[in-house]
């Protein structure tokens, strides 16, 4: 490892107001709340509702609640990269324009789009460059308004996703603390069973694809949770083995939120007690790029100075993997 090391120093985060309610859903689709709660663990998410706003905004904001916790000036950030699955728009990334929104005039932007992995690839990437030297602080934001490729009358799916934001701002730091060790994977075998059909360079937007409903998001379920369970478990497994660390040694999961069944199998495989896994899947759903950082912001205080946290999600493409990190502060 580098003598310098990438740590998280302060995280924010925003929700749309809108809350989406497993009662409202039965309202619009068949299904119940029992089913719901039971085959997921969601009981509501939020979803931003106004007109002509997007995942920019969602960042914005994240990045802004990050910055009102701490004495930052955005003009020091030398990189924004913004995780997501829904980028505002095609061609122009929408980290590029959340940069100037926040004020980070000196940082360049890129998006990191890797589905549910976003966020954990976008940590590998921004601690490469703080390991290197050659940036100080990197802000990293997953936010995704997956609303926007949700088609509300397909309760499979629905009833999973929601919309918001998280943000992390990275440092060097020489205490040893941060990243310490990552273990990333991907197989292109997942393309067909989680995907937007359309709208991208394969099958570009027509009148037709709008019709066949190409524009939303297909998901076979049942396959994506077979991976997902084997495929989080053993990487977690895999960065234990070679850090040498035992359960007793780690004091935190914090894994993507995209079934609580999933989460408790990760858990349950790697022998780890309940009080150590991070949840929030029953207020906001699969947010995709953003449960992650959703969740450090959201266990900010439980979290303590040298606690050892694994981090580990899976997700469309397929891409999974699984990040060890010393956390580095105390709120
Ligand atoms: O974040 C990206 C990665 N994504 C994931 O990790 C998601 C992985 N998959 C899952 O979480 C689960 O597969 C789902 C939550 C999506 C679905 O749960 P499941 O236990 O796999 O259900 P299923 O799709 O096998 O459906 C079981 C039954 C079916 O009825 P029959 O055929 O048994 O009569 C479905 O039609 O439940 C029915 N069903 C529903 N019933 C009420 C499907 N969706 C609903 C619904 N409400 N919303």
């Amino acid at each position: 490892m580098s003598e310098i090391s990438a740590a998280i120093t302060a995280v924010g985060k925003y929700v749309p107001d809108y809350v989406l309610t497993n009662q409202i859903l039965e309202t619009m689709v068949d299904t119940n709340d029992e089913w719901i709660t039971s085959r997921t663990g969601i009981k509501e998410r939020r979803i931003l509702k106004e007109k002509n706003k997007g995942t920019s905004f969602l960042a914005i904001n994240a990045a802004k609640d990050l910055f009102n916790k701490i004495d930052i000036d955005p003009k020091d950030i030398g990189l924004v990269i913004v995780a997501t699955a829904t980028p505002d728009m095609q061609a122009a990334a929408t980290s590029v324009y959340v940069a100037t929104q926040i004020g980070a005039t000196n940082a360049f932007g890129y998006d990191l789009v890797a589905a549910c992995s976003s966020f954990l690839y976008a940590i590998s990437t921004a601690s490469s460059f703080i390991e290197s030297g050659k940036h100080k602080k990197i802000l990293v934001i997953g936010a995704d308004m997956n609303s926007s490729m949700i088609d509300y009358t397909d309760r499979a799916t629905c009833i999973i996703f929601g919309d918001g934001a998280g943000a992390v701002l990275l440092e060097a730091n020489k205490e040893g603390l941060g990243v310490q060790d990552e273990y990333l994977r991907s197989d292109g075998i997942g393309r067909e069973f989680l995907q937007v059909p359309a709208g991208g360079s394969i099958e570009p937007a027509t009148e037709q694809t709008i019709k066949d409903k190409k524009h939303f998001v297909y998901q076979d379920g049942k396959t994506v949770f077979k991976w997902a369970v084997s495929n989080m478990a053993n990487v977690c497994e895999k960065i234990l083995q070679r850090n040498n660390l035992t359960i007793n040694d780690i004091d935190w999961l914090t894994a993507h939120q995209a079934n609580k069944r999933i989460i408790n199998a990760t858990a349950n495989r790697m022998d780890l007690p309940l009080n150590k896994v991070m949840m929030n899947i029953e207020k906001y759903g699969n947010t995709t790029s953003a449960t992650i950082p959703l969740l450090l912001n959201d266990y900010e205080k439980q979290l303590k100075k040298g606690d050892n946290v694994i981090m580990t999600a899976f997700g469309g493409g397929f891409t999974w993997g699984s990040i060890y990190l010393k956390w580095a502060y105390n709120s």
